[in-house]
């Protein structure tokens, strides 16, 4: 049967002061009064019924994830005691889905994007699955026809298109995160796709990959879905990497036992990672000043304002340029936009001094 499991880990300080300890960024409400895991939730209800939906998330956000998704079976909700990447946020739900339902068939989906129109995502998961229920042997991920060099995404080389499968094509090869040079070079070429960080895979699969990638990983995750007692002893052992390291490049370059293929998801996707890819999201004004909040301008052009307060308080700006502005209750963020990247490295200080 068809499953969806939601990774919603991360405790996204680089959208501080938005995001807190207490909120990470996927429970923030961002977008018209909803959560990014809100949202994701919405889009699973999609494709499988509340039943078959399983999200993954930090110990401390249970409560939290809890009270924003009231139809989820308790049973659904899984809690690291610890964030381990990806991979183990792979591997945990799979194992424990594969122990209900050996025939479970897994899209593993994010909580920190922003997908539109939902009802294309949803043709394109239909189209993984399929894929998946009629191939024993594969891992699908979700490809995006790139619009820059990003380096802080995979990136998937289109290979043989599949039969019966119309825009799906097997990977050629799979590089996360390169350099910008390669990077540039895979987008000029024509030939590569954005990983989109979602994927479709049968527990079964994706579990024997691991098992011949990382066996003590396989171990311990197959230990804790039977024993499930001894997850805060075991949890936090398990090696920290992502499942595009761990799994998908390996498998892609025929180190393992299964083959990756991509679908093509025709829609617009966005990470949001920081502040530059949430601007994008606000409405801006004729000089793209990108807000939230009840702004006036004179001479500015280029910002991003966001107003998280309640206050409803007026933000006027004069004369600045390219800057980021957040309002919350407790903290004000003023940044250059070219450095607002480095707000880890701020909260980092902040928590120091505190
Ligand atoms: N539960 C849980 N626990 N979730 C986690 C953890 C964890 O320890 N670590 C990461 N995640 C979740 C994040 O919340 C996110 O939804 C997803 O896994 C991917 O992690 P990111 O840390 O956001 O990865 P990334 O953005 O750098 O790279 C991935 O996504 C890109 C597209 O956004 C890769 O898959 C890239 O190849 C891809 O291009
Ligand atoms: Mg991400």
């Amino acid at each position: 049967m068809r499953y969806v499991v939601i990774m919603a880990g991360g405790s996204g300080t680089r959208l501080w002061p938005l995001s807190r300890k207490g909120t990470p960024k996927q429970l923030l409400k961002l977008i018209s009064g909803q959560s990014l895991l809100q949202l994701a939730y919405e889009r699973a209800s999609r494709v499988v019924p509340p039943e078959r939906i399983v999200v993954v998330t930090g110990e401390a956000y249970l409560d939290a994830v809890a009270r924003e998704l009231p139809a989820l079976p308790a049973e659904n909700l899984l809690g690291e005691p610890e964030g381990r990447d990806s991979l183990n946020a792979c591997a945990w739900p799979a194992a424990v889905l594969l122990r209900r339902d050996p025939d479970a068939v897994i899209a593993q989906l994010t909580a920190d994007h922003v997908i539109e129109p939902v009802d294309a995502f949803a043709g394109a998961l239909d189209q993984a699955f399929t894929i998946a229920e009629s191939s024993p042997d594969v891992l699908v991920t979700l490809g995006v026809v790139p619009t820059s060099a990003h380096t802080g995404y995979g990136y998937l080389q289109r290979g043989e298109p599949l039969a019966d499968h119309p825009g799906a094509c097997a990977v050629a090869n799979f590089k996360e995160k390169p350099p910008l040079a390669t990077a540039a070079m895979y987008v000029t070429s024509g030939d590569y796709w954005w990983n989109a960080g979602m994927f479709v895979w049968r527990a079964s699969t994706f579990l024997e990959q691991l098992r011949l990638l990382e066996p003590t990983t396989y171990a311990d995750i197959m230990t804790l879905a039977d024993h499930p007692g001894r997850l805060a002893e075991i949890f936090p052992t398990l090696t920290k990497i992502s499942v595009d390291y761990a799994i998908l490049e390996p498998v892609a370059h025929g180190k393992a036992s299964a083959r990756v293929v991509a679908v093509p998801l025709g829609v617009d996707w966005r990470d949001v990672g920081g502040f530059a890819s949430l601007g994008e999201l606000l409405p801006s004004d004729s000089d793209d000043n990108a807000s939230n909040a009840l702004i006036q301008t004179l001479d500015a052009t280029n910002n991003i304002v966001l107003d998280h307060s309640g206050s409803g308080q007026l933000i006027a700006l004069l004369g600045v340029s390219d800057l980021v502005i957040v309002q919350t209750p407790d903290a004000i963020l003023v940044a250059t936009k070219d450095q607002a990247e480095k707000v880890k490295a701020l909260v980092a200080k902040i928590a120091e001094s505190a």
